[in-house]
């Protein structure tokens, strides 16, 4: 390992072409890394042909995040030999972190691969990989006290991720994250609150969303609780709007329902997965709930704010899943009424206890159950957005698109809702403005407003 990086000038200019799969928390890394990658002078590339550095930040959380990544991996033996350049190829994240030594060994136009934990090694790295012929793997674990870090921004928008806590000790049955993400650590409290300010008042951040795989558990090893951190960045000025992702319902504690009630800068909008609506899946799936308890955490946060949107994750077809079982889900979406779902067959992954189970269920019965869900929760989405129309909301505006022919704006409202818009003249720049919009038409997926405040 190098133990002092060179100056930046001194280190010609590079460019890198980074491909991000799965979860917020991949890309945020992948912008944490991307601004590390600035000080040893490499700048940023849509075009991978201009890349003289391939990265992959990989996921493993179901089979086909893993097989899109392999196929693009693949993809790369023939491009690199092509080349007639120097291109080094590095693969991090989920994928790396359990299977680094075997990728290396099995891809032979791989130079380097790095796991979850080392991400703020990556310049190191990188300049190992340039100088040296040998090829490696490093997925260790930061087996430090403390987790602290700084948040990285390289893009210069409103809108910024923050970590508060890293792992998971949970241990789901069907879920690889405590494998590769390892256990739970937080941050400090006080050190959170530092790096907000800072983005908010140096870097123009209005909204801020906390990440961690399990954010409910943050602050256990210190005594320090998320509901205490919203609390202490409520009155930050400048921060419009806070989010936090993702919630395990049974450690979402009454503190925290009581905030959605009291703040003006909590989104609302939670997003918190149930997995099946079913008690003895749930307990196979080793989720400390049941539906009882669930459904009690629902009403309360809804009688906290009413305003609350709900979305969650649901697994059809977990291993050996009865029908009536399966039914039970469907009976949870026409009890909640959430106003989305991220809904996914089960994918058995390796190392897991429910990838041991002898499981009689047949893919063609999972896609079956997953198209129900699926068809079920549009029908009850297209009713509740009915709702909306003729509503205001204020929203922030994250992009445009040409749709139907038609130029059009688009921005998310507190309860997580895109809502697309014509300018009210043409020409009109309303990036990252927060602007008040009326909803004129709304189906299941998609919703078209009107300015009516700029
Ligand atoms: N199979 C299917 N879905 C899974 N998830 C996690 N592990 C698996 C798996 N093995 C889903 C869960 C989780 C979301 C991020 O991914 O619903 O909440
Ligand atoms: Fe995976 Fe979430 Fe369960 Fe942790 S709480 S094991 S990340 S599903």
């Amino acid at each position: 390992m190098l133990d002092h990086l060179p100056s930046p000038h001194s280190l010609p200019p590079r460019k890198v072409w980074l491909k991000t799969f799965g979860c917020q928390m991949n890309y945020h890394d992948s912008e944490r890394l991307l601004s590390h990658l600035e000080e040893i002078n490499f700048t940023s590339t849509d075009s991978r042909d201009d890349a003289d550095l391939i990265l992959f930040n990989t996921c493993s959380i179901r089979d086909l995040a893993n097989s899109k990544f392999y196929s693009h991996l693949g993809e790369l033996k023939k491009f690199k030999q092509r080349l007639g350049r120097e291109l080094v190829i590095g693969v991090g994240g989920c994928i790396a972190q359990i299977e680094g030594e075997e990728l290396i060994r099995r891809f032979a136009h791989l130079d380097f691969a790095f796991g979850t934990d080392v991400i703020d090694q990556i310049n190191q790295l990188v300049l190992r990989a340039y100088l040296s012929e040998e090829k490696f793997s490093l997925n260790k674990w930061d087996r430090g006290r403390d987790y602290s870090i700084e948040t990285k921004i390289v893009h210069g928008e409103p809108q910024a991720f923050v970590n508060i806590i890293k792992g998971c000790d949970k241990f789901c049955t069907y879920c690889i994250v405590p494998y590769t993400r390892g256990r739970e650590k937080s941050r400090r409290l006080a050190e959170i609150v530092g790096d907000c300010t800072n983005l908010v008042k140096e870097q123009g951040v209005s909204e801020i969303t906390l990440l961690g795989q399990n954010v409910n558990s943050f602050g256990k090893e210190h005594s320090e609780t998320l509901a205490e951190l919203i609390e202490r960045l409520e009155p930050l000025v400048g921060l419009k709007r806070m989010r936090y992702t993702t919630s395990h319902p049974y450690d979402l504690s009454d503190a925290l329902i009581a905030i959605h009630g009291r703040s003006k800068k909590l989104a609302n909008n939670l997003h918190l997965p149930v997995q099946s609506g079913s008690d003895s899946v749930l307990s196979r799936m080793r989720r400390e709930y049941t539906i009882e308890h669930y459904l009690d955490l629902v009403e309360r946060l809804r009688a906290a704010n009413p305003a609350l949107s709900l979305s969650t994750d649901i697994i059809v077809g977990f291993p050996n899943e009865s029908e009536e079982e399966f039914l039970a889900t469907i009976e949870l979406l026409n009890r909640v009424r959430f106003d989305s779902i991220y809904s996914f067959k089960f994918s058995p992954r390796k190392g897991t206890k429910a990838a041991k189970i002898d499981d009689l269920l047949t893919e063609e019965v999972r896609g079956q159950r997953l198209q129900q869900v699926q068809k079920r929760q549009l029908e009850i989405q297209a009713e509740d957005r009915q709702k909306m129309v003729g509503q205001r909301y204020e929203i922030l505006v994250e992009g445009s698109k040409v749709m139907k022919g038609q130029f059009k704006w688009s921005g998310r409202t507190s309860c997580n809702r895109i809502i697309h818009f014509l300018p009210e003249q043409e020409g009109v720049d309303y990036q990252w403005q927060w602007i008040e919009v009326e909803v004129i038409e709304a189906t299941a997926l998609s919703c078209q407003g009107r300015v009516v405040r700029e």
